[in-house]
């Protein structure tokens, strides 16, 4: 599936925002979202680490653990295993933080940590089947090859690998992927080359990059990667318990106009954005044009495909009134939930899953031009 025609006023070969610069930590610039497919280029990058150099000639990939017959595959043993390409979402369970009030620590990332593209691979199902899975594992721990010192609280003592648990069930599913190609190309370094795990329906910090062990366990496994960061309060018979973020929230964002952008007054306007649903798909979605006062149904550009988003439009007659307006998009899922009005706290600096408002501003024609007050 390719651009469907929306007048575009950005290239797509533009580039990204720099919200660290090593370790490499990118946005895409949510309004040149245009392609149902996110070029690789555009694609936001998240490490925690500096990117390591892994040499394909010795790489192996280690799948050991609660297994009959632990296994380590070359990539050229890997990449001759039965393929499979699918489309997923990544959102990174940090993206929209700057919208958060007060304002919170951690990467301030916009609308654009988030990206839809094309993974080639091989299913990890196939690699555990082969690794004959013990009936008592109940997680997969996926390790990548990057190391260093965590800045959040709790540190721990050494530096550590990237690495998180995936539960069985979840493993065990058709879409989840060890992947080797972005957009039908080898990965590029900064998405996880040589071989990454792709985890749809989960937030980004499941998909691990630089891929080097899987490793099946018999208890929960408690990683720094989902306990002192990337945990949620949860809540067991009515006390809080922090588990691991895992699924990805219902969610859509307005992609143009951006905030604070200034439009003609009585023109139509495209208002375009994309929607994504976690393990669910997303099946309505409604603009609002007046801060939420009224919604009216926009228009889905893309058919349903379980793990990807779908871009949406809605035309806008923009008011007659110069002035302020605030857009806001809400969707809805397959199983009848609805996105929030405000962010849930029990995500602390994640999940920012609730309607984000876009503040625009409709011009006054009759106005003499620099008359703006600086
Ligand atoms: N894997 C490793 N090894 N190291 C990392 O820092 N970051 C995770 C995940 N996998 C990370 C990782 C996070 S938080 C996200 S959101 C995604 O990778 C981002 O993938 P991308 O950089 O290809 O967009």
């Amino acid at each position: 599936m390719t651009s469907v025609g929306i007048e575009t006023h950005r290239s797509s070969a533009a580039g990204l925002i720099i919200r660290q610069k090593e370790p490499t930590n990118l946005e895409m610039p949510f309004d040149h979202v245009d392609s149902y497919l996110t070029p690789t280029e555009l694609f936001y990058i998240r490490s925690h680490f500096p990117a390591p150099r892994i040499d394909v000639a010795s790489y192996r990939l280690r799948i050991d653990g609660a297994v009959k017959s632990p296994l380590a595959l070359s990539y050229k043993e890997l990449r001759e295993m039965q393929s499979e390409t699918r489309i997923a979402t990544l959102e990174c369970a940090g993206n929209g933080r700057v919208f958060l009030v007060p304002q919170v620590r951690g990467a301030q990332w916009e609308l654009g940590a988030v990206g839809n593209a094309e993974w080639t691979g091989v299913p990890l199902r196939a690699l555990l089947e082969r690794a004959g899975l013990e009936d008592d594992a109940c997680e997969v721990v996926l390790e990548g090859a990057d190391r260093g010192m965590p800045t959040e609280e709790p540190k721990p003592p050494v530096p550590i690998s990237y690495v998180r648990s995936v539960p069985r069930e979840k493993a065990a599913q058709p879409e989840v992927l060890i992947a080797y190609q972005m957009n039908g190309r080898d990965l590029s370094r900064d998405h996880g080359y040589p071989v990454r795990a792709i985890v749809p329906g989960h937030y980004g910090m499941a998909s691990v990059k630089w891929l080097t062990r899987i490793q099946a366990v018999r208890e929960p496994f408690q990683g720094y990667w989902q306990t002192s960061d990337y945990g949620y309060w949860d809540s067991l018979d009515g006390k809080p318990v922090r588990r691991p973020l895992a699924e990805m929230q219902l969610k859509s964002a307005i992609a143009r106009p951006s905030v604070y952008e200034t439009l003609l007054p009585n023109r139509m306007y495209t208002v375009f954005g994309a929607a994504w649903a976690g393990e669910s798909v997303a099946t309505e979605i409604a603009v609002s044009t007046d801060g939420g006062q009224t919604w009216a149904e926009a228009e889905f550009l893309d058919p349903v495909c379980r793990y990807a988003w779908r871009r949406w439009k809605f035309e806008w007659p923009t008011p007659k009134q110069p002035g302020q307006y605030t857009l806001l998009a809400r969707a809805k899922d397959a199983n009848g939930t609805v996105q929030p009005d405000a962010h849930d706290w029990n995500y602390g600096t994640y999940v920012i899953s609730h309607l984000l408002p876009i503040e625009v501003i409709v011009e006054d024609l009759a106005r003499p031009e620099g008359s703006g007050v600086s």
